[in-house]
């Protein structure tokens, strides 16, 4: 297991750069394959979910070359077989080559996706859209067994706004025949990415970023060069941490309209913020006030960033109150909190913070990836020492993670036990 050792309340200083978007390149790395030919992705993020998908491109019998937060995938040669659990099984969006396998072969046989444990996270939507394209689906043990003799377009309404089904969705009716309709689809910078980056190989997508999307199947598509969008979920955390104790904090390479509603949340609680083009300065403020949040699909507050948020709401004045619409077991980091000092009490789908409360060094635990980036910061704002188990989970999300912070001054070392 990795843990890690920090010394809190140190004041950070400096710059902090931004990778590339974990949720965007997950979904980029599995649409590539949807080409024959080459692509070459740039400003990858270097964390171990990118990891994961190069091995299954690889058991898949593609070439993949990296450098450097590049990745050259070469599908010229690949077979589709079944992806075996134990990599599936790793993360969410090992789904996301049911589409374009089953894209690109009209057959995938492939396991339930893992992910993060934060509630429960079915797939009935992309099945929905698999087969409103004319997919049968057999299920057996939690095996999927998908295939088509042809897949064409139609016109779906997805329940609720689902990232990955539009994900699906997108990729799946990229390569279909004639024309694919997703009503209330899921509106994230990601999604556009994905977009563009398809477009660029000779897709025929439109609307994305919009709740409806428009897809026009082609034959085939071509390879392309893509640079990934900055991790907006990186940079609202690394923005929250700047707030809690940043002196002349500049976090950069962001797209300050990607955490629009994060950054007027945190100018209401009285943050000091700058914000310029494609970065934000950030100076502590030890006079925050409280303020309340609901999470939403994108432009609203994204639920990644609720509980890094709940850190900072800590040492805010007054009641402050939290309800995550997203996902059930999201606040699997407050009983940590509380040990550190907090004062939040839960309710169902509510966390109700009384601060301003501070914060002391204990021993805590990440329960998934957004947890453990809430135990983070406040190991960084609180005084004395904290240990944090299964910093994996962390390291999930977070490229350079132990680089970035001490470049800043933060006193941190991970270690395996
Ligand atoms: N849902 C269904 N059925 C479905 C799909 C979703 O009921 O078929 C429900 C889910 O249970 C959840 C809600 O709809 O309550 C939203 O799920 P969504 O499909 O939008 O989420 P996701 O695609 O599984 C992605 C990100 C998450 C992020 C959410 C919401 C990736 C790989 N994951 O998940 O990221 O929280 O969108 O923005 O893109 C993270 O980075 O820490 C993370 C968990």
């Amino acid at each position: 297991m990795k843990i890690l050792e920090i010394d809190g309340n140190v004041p950070l200083t400096g710059t902090i750069r931004i990778g590339g978007a974990k949720n965007s390149a997950v979904a980029l790395i599995p649409a590539t394959i949807l080409s024959n030919n080459k692509t070459t992705l740039t400003n990858v993020p270097d964390i171990t979910d990118i990891y994961v998908l190069k091995e299954i491109l690889e058991f898949l019998g593609v070439k993949v070359s990296d450098a450097s937060s590049s990745m050259v995938i070469d599908p010229s040669s690949m077979k589709n077989k079944v992806i075996p659990d134990k990599l599936s099984n790793k993360l969410r969006a090992s789904y996301y080559f049911m589409a374009s396998l089953l894209a690109k072969y009209k057959h995938v046989k492939m396991h339930f996706p893992g992910g993060c444990q934060i509630g429960s996270r079915p797939i009935d939507q992309t099945l929905k859209v698999f087969k409103a394209l004319g997919a049968e689906i057999k299920e057996k043990d939690c095996v999927f067994d998908i295939s088509a003799r042809k897949l064409v377009g139609n016109e779906i309404t997805l329940d609720m706004p689902s990232v990955g089904a539009t994900v699906n969705g997108i990729i799946v009716a990229a390569l279909a025949e004639g024309e694919t309709v997703i009503h209330n689809a899921a509106r994230e910078p990601e999604i556009v990415d994905l977009a563009d980056m398809l477009n660029k190989m000779g897709a025929k997508i439109t609307g994305a970023g919009n709740s409806t999307v428009k897809i026009v199947g082609v034959e085939e598509l071509d390879g392309c060069f893509h640079n990934v969008i900055p991790d907006r979920i990186e940079a609202g955390t690394y923005i929250i941490l700047g707030a809690l104790v940043g002196t002349y904090l500049r976090i950069e390479n962001i797209i300050p309209e990607h955490i629009k509603t994060l950054l007027d949340k945190m100018q209401d609680m009285g943050c000091d913020l700058e914000i310029n083009q494609d970065s934000v300065v950030v100076n502590a403020n030890d006079n925050l006030l409280a303020i309340d949040i609901k999470t939403s699909g994108y432009p609203g507050f994204p639920t990644d960033l609720q509980q890094p948020f709940v850190t900072l709401l800590i040492g805010a004045k007054g009641k402050s109150t939290v309800i995550e619409n997203i996902y059930e077991n999201r606040f699997m980091n407050i009983p940590y909190l509380n040990k550190m000092g907090a004062n939040i009490a839960v309710k169902e789908r509510t966390a109700t913070i009384l601060g301003a409360n501070s914060l002391h060094g204990e021993e805590v635990e990440a329960t998934d990836l957004r947890a453990g980036a809430s135990l983070l910061l406040a190991a960084l704002k609180a005084s004395g020492h904290t240990t944090i188990k299964n910093v994996e989970y962390i390291l999930r999300g977070y490229e350079d993670l132990i680089e970035k912070l001490t470049s800043v001054g933060a006193k941190i070392e991970l270690k395996e036990i």
